[in-house]
């Protein structure tokens, strides 16, 4: 016979006994009975089998059972949403309380992950459940179980929702759930649109206050770029918004290329010359239609070619590529100066020439060592693919401008010295901000995205800086691509105002985009849980910053 049935007729044989000798010998003569050894032997067997039989029942499991379920049933709510009511409960999940002292390894996004994919197994059409997530005032989740009330009994609803608490807390051994007292009002109102705050990645060992849910208000847009998080609800920015410059970070692999590139290939079938600065040669894939120049084909570049590139602006320019010291500067700055006024066909290779001489160490009051030094940093990177790409032979900025009509990929990668690339980089953005800013062609909108942004914005840049508050007006949309904004000069970000955050792991670097997007310690934490593709967006259009998954390039 199975022990569940022998436990109660164990126990029924116990009682019985019990009674039987009470009645034999008396209620006086209690004390014989405790005392006696054979009885006392006897009543421990009873009562040792009784409690074997409760426990084996489960009977104390139920009892816990049948609190946890009246505590349920007195948070039941009925609440009305558009004249329908809904028997409603809701819990606030919250962290364990721990003594483990790994506390900081327990992985409770990746419990709240195992929980949510059991809930979604669940069959039953009439209960529902939401999980919502808060990013304000602290980050936290809570769950919701809601049925219409025409739909179940009391008793099924609230059967079902302990059902499902249980369930959740066998997959997530380090939360539990908490119910909300509704007793204090206002009243929880169901999510309407449940997602717009949607992002159960992230869940708080803290409480948090449960408030209404806001419709998010994403303004108008003509520039799709993907969804709010959690909802189908298409989400973008606005194309007249790009001229007020635009930058995206994130770490290796997080999507920033993919978001940069269909930025790109929006702008571009919205009527915008569009030039990319291809750092690591990846934009070709994305953008097969777009013209590439790489290798033999990039174009060849004068900065010496016209009157209107300042001497000062390509001194120091190549300055800060080459890292030279204020005397070199100098020189250098003085040898253009003086090279543009030789209407020659002179090369490079004749400028370090003309510096390289006793009369102009002597006509400047410059010491040879600083002559010296100047010239092997200029011999370096205008000698091999330096000679080719940077000479008199090569286009002015007029020209250059002329020839990047249409989408364009400059394929960087294939300049294989870095120092050059960088300079190359640098030239072809200020040839294009200077024609911008002299001609101010009406016609034309142009988009220049700077990839691995940090080469070309490290130091004080000044004529970058000043380029990004004057080139809005003239037609110039930055974008800047980075995986480490602490790197880019913080005047350079402040003059972003669209921003795209993709998961960003290092601490410093995440503080530097939250001090710059103005977001709260609280929101500063989910940057590093964005899966591939999702981002924070901050856009004009946008009041506030939205979770969204950015659509793949197609
Ligand atoms: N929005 C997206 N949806 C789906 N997959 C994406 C999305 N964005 C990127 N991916 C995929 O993730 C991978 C990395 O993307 P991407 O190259 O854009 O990252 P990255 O941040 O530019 O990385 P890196 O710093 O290494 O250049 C690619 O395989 C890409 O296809
Ligand atoms: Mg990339």
């Amino acid at each position: 016979m199975k022990t569940k049935y022998l436990a109660p007729i164990v126990f029924l044989i116990g009682i019985y006994l019990i009674l039987s000798a009470l009645d034999n010998i008396g209620i006086v003569k209690i004390s014989i009975l405790i005392i006696n050894p054979l009885y006392l032997a006897i009543s421990t067997l009873i009562f040792a089998t009784a409690f074997f039989s409760l426990e084996k029942l489960g009977v104390h499991n139920k009892i816990k059972q049948i609190i946890a379920r009246e505590t349920i049933k007195n948070s039941v709510h009925i609440v009305n949403v558009e004249g329908v009511e809904y028997y409603f409960v809701g819990f606030r999940v919250i962290g364990k309380e721990t003594t483990e002292e790994d506390e900081e390894d327990i992985d409770y996004s990746a419990e709240m992950q195992n929980a949510i994919n059991a809930l979604s197994k669940h069959q039953s059409r009439k209960v529902k459940v939401a999980v919502v997530t808060l990013l304000d005032p602290e980050p936290g989740s809570a769950i919701l179980f809601f049925a219409k009330k025409d739909d179940v009994s009391l008793s099924r609803f609230y059967n079902e929702a302990l059902y499902l608490k249980h369930v959740i807390e066998g997959m997530a051994p380090h939360l539990t759930l908490e119910e909300v007292n509704l007793k204090t009002k206002p009243m929880i109102p169901l999510p309407q649109l449940v997602g717009t705050v949607v992002y159960a990645g992230y869940i708080s060992q803290k409480k948090f206050e449960v408030v209404a849910d806001e419709q998010i208000d994403v303004g108008e847009f003509d520039i799709e770029l993907g969804h709010i998080v959690g909802t189908n609800k298409s989400i973008g920015i606005r194309s007249s918004d790009v001229f007020r410059h635009i930058a995206i970070f994130g770490a290796t692999g997080s999507g920033k290329t993919n978001t940069s590139a269909l930025l790109a290939k929006k702008l571009y079938e919205k009527g915008f010359d569009v030039v990319i600065l291809d750092w690591h040669g990846e934009y070709h894939n994305y953008l097969p239609n777009f013209n590439y120049y790489g290798n033999e084909s990039l174009p060849v570049l004068n900065p010496l070619g016209s009157k209107e590139m300042r001497a000062i602006n390509v001194a120091d320019m190549i300055g800060d590529v080459l890292k030279l010291t204020d005397p070199q500067r100098f020189a250098l700055q003085k040898g253009i100066e003086e090279f543009l006024l030789k209407d020659s066909n002179a090369d490079f290779k004749d400028l370090i020439n003309l510096i390289n001489t006793p009369d102009f160490a002597e006509k400047y009051d410059i010491q040879k060592n600083v002559i010296l030094a100047l010239v092997r940093n200029l011999s370096y990177l205008f000698t091999g693919m330096g000679e080719k790409l940077i000479s008199k032979k090569g286009l002015s900025y007029k020209d250059l401008a002329e020839k990047l009509r249409g989408g364009n990929v400059i394929d960087l990668a294939t300049i294989s010295d870095l120092r050059l690339r960088r300079l190359y980089g640098m030239l072809i953005v200020q040839f294009i901000l200077e024609y911008f800013l002299e001609f101010r062609p009406k016609d034309r909108k142009l988009y220049l995205v700077l990839e691995e942004a940090q080469n070309y914005l490290r130091e004080e840049n000044i004529i970058i800086e000043r380029a990004l508050q004057e080139i809005r007006k003239f037609g110039v949309g930055l974008c800047i691509v980075t995986q480490s904004p602490t790197t880019i000069d913080p005047e350079v970000l402040k003059n972003t105002n669209i921003k795209i955050v993709h998961s960003i792991k290092s601490n410093q670097d995440k503080r530097v985009v939250a001090d710059s997007m103005g977001l709260t310690s609280a929101k500063e934490k989910i940057i590093d849980k964005l899966d591939v593709g999702e981002a924070i967006l901050v856009a004009p259009n946008i009041k506030k910053e939205i979770i969204v998954k950015i659509d793949k390039v197609t």
